[in-house]
């Protein structure tokens, strides 16, 4: 690759997910592009320009040059290998690395002297090189920085988000030699017009990645305890914030859900390495610990007031707005909302989910609605802040619950006369 002409780039994009669709569309814009995914399914939709996620438009995957498919034979020409794989963890919470090991498998059957593999997804340090690297030796007989070259890049895009996209998020790249690097650069620079970072080592760019997801998780589980703490002392914690927000360096979050494959699962593949090497990463587990069990004391703050409100009802009826683990994105994948409404079915609620971004009948193995019902909950829980319900005024939803029942602002949409509870 590394006397490769951009000309002569021929790219394939390996997962196409949330991640890997978006870049494969924005690089066929300049590069020859192959888009391989092991769902057959996901290739079939694509090549009906239907993309589940929401991120590219049926107009966009219909202009586009990019190629999809399932068959390894269809991207053995390909030169530029970029990995967008799942990185999930277990349910000990260990890292799954299953996807990684066998897109290096993979890529290892079909590589050539000369070619370049880029990880994107999101990883520990040290992974790419200790993980995926002997893999892809070991099926293609080639050996790294001699043979074949290596980069990684981590993915920072919002799904959901259509300010903060792909092209204007600055791009941290990384490489196994300088001139791998310089290389790179110029191939995100064409998509990226934010700028790139060029980060001095694999690792770096890595921890990186890691430490911006696992800063986030904390700064999040600090403010989940101050409103826990807060709600025991009888203090409205928004009224907290915005008092101490007026001070130049006091950083802005609010309490909630932390759900996801990104910022719930990330910090795992940390404290993970940092156990492997013998340090107990004491923070960023109890910041975790924290997180996890936000959708118990949100359930039971919310159970325990509507009770006092309806004592003699023994099923409440409760009204789950959004179950998405975040605003305006059909991904469920680790909602906390799934963990909140298991907490309140347990206790006798029956639910009814109001999730607009998701076609099925059921979630969570409860009801889902194309409606709330009138005058029927005795209450409701406003867990996903989507652009779809800011439509609704406080009156329509005040339609839906019974005489005195209440609204439990989790996403602080509401005003705050207008929410009988909040974090
Ligand atoms: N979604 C986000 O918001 C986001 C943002 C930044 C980084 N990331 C990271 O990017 C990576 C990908 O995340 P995602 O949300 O796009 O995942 P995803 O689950 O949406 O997509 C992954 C795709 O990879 C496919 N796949 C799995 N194993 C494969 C294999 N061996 N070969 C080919 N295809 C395979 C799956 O079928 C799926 O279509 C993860 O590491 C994630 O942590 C995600």
């Amino acid at each position: 690759m590394l006397k490769v002409k951009l000309t002569q780039i021929r790219i394939c994009i390996i997962g196409l997910g949330y991640v890997g669709l978006p870049l494969a569309i924005a690089f066929s814009k300049y590069f020859s592009v192959t888009g391989f995914d092991l769902n057959k399914s996901r290739i079939k939709d694509l090549k009906k320009n239907v993309d589940y996620t929401n991120e590219v438009t049926s107009s966009i995957l219909k202009k586009s040059k990019c190629s999809f498919t399932s068959k390894l034979s269809d991207i053995k020409d390909c030169n530029l290998f970029i990995v967008t794989v799942p990185t999930p963890i277990f349910a000990n919470r260990k890292p799954d690395l299953g996807p990684l090991k066998s897109s290096s498998k993979m890529i290892g059957s079909v590589i050539k002297k000369g070619d370049t593999v880029v990880f994107e997804s999101t990883v520990y340090p040290g992974a790419t090189e200790e993980v995926c690297v002997p893999i892809i030796e070991k099926r293609s007989s080639l050996k790294l920085n001699e043979d074949f070259f290596l980069g990684y890049s981590p993915e920072r895009i919002n799904p959901g988000d259509k300010e903060k996209q792909l092209s204007n998020i600055k791009k941290i790249v990384s490489a196994s030699n300088k001139q791998t690097l310089n290389l790179l650069v110029k191939v995100y620079s064409k998509i990226i017009k934010a700028g790139i970072h060029s980060a001095s080592s694999i690792r770096v760019a890595e921890a990186a990645k890691v430490i911006e997801n696992t800063q986030r998780d904390l700064n999040i589980a600090f403010i989940n305890e101050l409103s826990i703490l807060f709600n025991k002392l009888d203090i409205d914690t928004e009224e907290v914030l915005k008092a101490a927000e007026t001070k130049w360096n006091f950083i802005s979050f609010r309490p909630g859900l932390v759900g996801g494959h990104c910022i719930g699962v990330d910090p795992y593949y940390l404290t993970a390495k940092a156990k492997s090497i013998g340090y107990d990463p004491k923070i960023i587990l109890a910041g975790r610990e924290l997180n996890d069990n936000m959708p118990k004391i949100v359930g039971k703050r919310f159970i325990d007031k509507t009770r006092s409100l309806f004592p003699k009802e023994r099923n409440l009826k409760i009204l789950i707005l959004g179950a998405t683990f975040k605003e305006n994105c059909p991904d469920t994948r680790n909602s906390k909302v799934e963990s909140l409404c298991n907490y309140l079915v347990k206790r006798n609620c029956k639910i009814h989910i109001f999730e607009p971004n998701i076609n099925s009948v059921r979630m969570f193995g409860q009801s889902k609605i194309n409606s709330p019902m009138k005058n029927y909950y005795h209450g409701i829980v406003y867990a996903v802040g989507h652009d779809q319900f800011k439509k609704y005024s406080i009156k329509k939803m005040r339609s839906w619950t019974k005489k005195g029942g209440i609204i439990f602002d989790l996403k602080y949409s509401l005003d705050q006369s207008d929410a009988d509870m909040r974090l």
